[in-house]
């Protein structure tokens, strides 16, 4: 980057850092949310991605639900369709036992908030299901048209996540997802996590700040 005039190299150099150190997680609290884990500007972008599927026919799925702000969003974006709803309300175990989510299971009851929360702002179109995402995947058998990914951010498991997901797209479904900023390819703890799995699997995908997606467009259409 000689080549730079010195100024906006340190502009850039401030901004790269600045990324580094985006939380994954945030442990403000808002509203009925105890761990603000989702941020709010993101989620207009989520609805709107979910609304460019409106048409097709196929299954909407989110993995990693939490205590149900994304999951909210998402449901009133596709209602009257259902959405299924995975978690196995575990914690981000794949990211290791000292996970922030891990500690915060042991004091709160984060499966109970996430039902109150959902029986109240959605209109009851939440299928909740309890289980590992790679069980779900493997027993899941309809097309899928929309999946929103946002369990754990290390590289094997979004990746192996994605490539569960790949088989059962119909044309023109959207994958998206949380953390590509935050769980960025130079995180040695996460293997290069969400960039990672994301870039190598998914071509043509685009991400605005931390939200990254990708239409499934099969060659020749
Ligand atoms: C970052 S939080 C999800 C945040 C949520 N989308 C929101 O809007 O607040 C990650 C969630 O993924 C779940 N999770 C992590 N690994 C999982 C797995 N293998 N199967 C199912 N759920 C998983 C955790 O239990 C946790 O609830």
């Amino acid at each position: 980057m000689k080549w730079l005039p010195t100024s906006l190299e340190k502009r850039l150099r401030r901004v790269r850092s600045r990324i580094r150190r985006l939380p994954l997680f945030s442990t403000k609290s808002r509203g009925p949310f105890r761990q603000d884990w989702y941020a709010d500007e993101q989620l207009e972008e989520l609805t709107r991605v979910c609304e460019l599927v409106r048409d097709l026919a196929g299954s909407v799925v989110e993995i990693g639900c939490w205590e149900g702000k994304s999951t909210i969003a998402l449901a009133n974006a596709c209602y009257p369709e259902t959405l299924a709803a995975v978690d196995h309300w575990r914690g981000n175990l794949e990211e290791g036992q000292d996970h922030e989510s891990i500690r915060v299971l042991k004091e709160t009851d984060v499966f109970a908030a996430f039902q109150r929360n959902v029986r109240e702002m959605t209109r009851q179109n939440v299928r909740i299901c309890k289980t590992d995402a790679f069980d779900f995947l493997s027993d899941f058998e309809k097309p899928i048209k929309f999946c929103h990914i946002d369990a754990s951010h290390d590289y094997r498991s979004v990746r192996r996540t994605i490539e569960m997901l790949l088989p059962r797209l119909v044309p023109g479904a959207i994958l998206c997802g949380d953390d590509y900023l935050s769980a960025h390819r130079g995180r040695e703890d996460l293997e290069g996590g969400v960039e990672r799995a994301v870039s190598e699997l998914l071509e043509g995908h685009e991400h605005v700040r931390n939200f990254w997606y990708w239409q499934y467009t099969p060659r020749g259409q």
